[in-house]
């Protein structure tokens, strides 16, 4: 009986790890952040999670990418897809890279670093957030990758100078200069929290914490988090619980404009990337001023409710500067085949934000590795399915059909 049981069941091996487990039952990023829904006090998740206002904006940054379709070619021998790219003259395996995001210690205490890790074991670009809770020596110690430095220009512009100076001397081969952000935008999630960085302990955070005992030991047993840019300087770095909208409003130069880029590009001598471009006008400025990319982005939908989808935007802007500016998108990607859609749209590579933030808060560097793999396998089946053996033949062999 047993040796007929045997015979017809195969018993999945049992993975001990609780982690891979769940990961294992991941299906999509969908999954994945419910997954860290689950693992995070909810003011956290919800730092990660939300948006400006209604929310409408980060809901289409995704939403659209449904409107682009891509019509697949058969019969080409896709036995070797190339993935491979290259972003201000460095390489990629994969057309994307790592959005800025701030305070990722927040999510577990290694923060930063596991996530700068995993994307250099991978190639990926990590851009490391002038809000980062890892300081630029620390993150650039444990990546052999490629790494870029995003800027907020700060009133104090010496700190500004310091930090871009820092940057370069720690191999960083960008700067990414964060143009959205002139004030901060009203997230309502964290207005109906009182969300402060670092979380002031209330009765709800306590419970909360309670319900998230994983969470709460690494917290409570490391170092308390700072914005590590800025660290020991009491005044900005973090030190006393602010919340971000109050830092940015009062430290963040609202006075910047395009004459200040002439001044970043001197202090740092790397090129430059504007991330926040949300017209074709400004794309063609940005052309004009000699920069060497822009990102489209509307900041994942936390700055301005009511900005267009970065990949609604990108046929006008292609339209508006064709190959005279390196154009990459963030906001909403979620999947292989959205990478695939922007790259035939014309751009050179997209960013992601929350995806990565949501595997870290499910399951650590483990969970990072899973997105990546996640975006990997997605890239190159969406090639092979729509009958491109290289990012080149996307935009040549009529793989693209529609969009509306
Ligand atoms: C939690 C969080 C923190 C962020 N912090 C920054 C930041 O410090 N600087 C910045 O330029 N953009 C920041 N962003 C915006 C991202 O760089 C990026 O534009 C956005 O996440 C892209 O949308 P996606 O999350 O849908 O991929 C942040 C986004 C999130 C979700």
């Amino acid at each position: 009986m047993i040796k007929t049981l045997r015979s017809v069941i195969s018993l999945r091996k049992f993975d001990p790890n609780t982690r891979r487990r769940r990961l294992a039952k991941c299906g999509d990023i969908d999954d994945v952040r419910l997954l860290a829904k689950r693992q995070l006090p909810g003011g956290v998740f919800d730092y990660f999670d939300g948006a400006a206002e209604t929310e409408w904006s980060m809901a289409n940054n995704s939403a659209a990418f449904a409107n682009v379709r891509l019509q697949p070619r058969v019969l080409v021998d896709v036995s070797n897809v190339n993935t491979a790219c290259s972003v201000l003259g460095q390489s990629l395996p994969y057309p994307y890279a790592f959005s800025p995001t701030g305070f990722t210690r927040i999510a577990t205490s290694a923060g930063e670093l596991a996530v700068a890790k995993v994307a250099a074991r991978h190639g990926v670009p990590y851009t490391l957030s002038t809000l980062g809770t890892r300081s630029i020596e620390e993150v650039a110690k444990v990546s052999s990758g490629p790494l870029w430095y995003q800027l907020y220009v700060w009133k104090d512009r010496g700190l500004s100078r310091e930090l871009v100076q820092r940057a370069k001397a720690a191999g960083y081969k960008a700067i990414m200069v964060t143009v959205d952000t002139a004030v901060f935008g009203r997230r309502d999630r964290d207005v109906r929290r009182g969300f402060t960085l670092p979380p002031k302990i209330g009765l709800e955070t306590f419970i909360d914490g309670i319900r998230h005992p994983r969470w709460t030991l690494d917290f409570i047993t490391h170092e308390p988090i700072t914005f590590s840019a800025v660290a020991g300087r009491g005044d900005v770095d973090g030190s006393t619980a602010i919340t971000l909208s109050d830092y940015v409003n009062s430290q963040f130069d609202a006075s910047l404009s395009w004459r200040d880029l002439d001044w970043v590009r001197s202090e740092s001598g790397l090129p430059i990337m504007l991330k926040g471009i949300q017209t074709a006008t400004d794309a063609r400025t940005a052309v004009s001023e000699g920069v060497e990319a822009i990102a489209l982005s509307n900041h994942g939908g936390r700055q301005f409710d009511g900005s267009p989808a970065p990949i609604e935007l990108l046929p006008e802007v292609m339209d508006a500067v064709g190959n005279g500016i390196e154009v990459l998108i963030d906001g909403g990607v979620r999947r292989g085949s959205d990478v695939v859609k922007a790259v035939a749209l014309g751009a050179r590579a997209v960013m992601f934000g929350r995806p990565y933030l949501y595997g870290l808060g499910a399951a650590g560097e483990l969970g990072v590795e899973w997105v990546i793999d996640y975006f990997n396998a997605g890239i190159r089946r969406t090639m092979a399915l729509v009958g491109a053996t290289d990012l080149a033949a996307l935009r040549s062999n009529g793989a693209l059909v529609e969009r509306g």
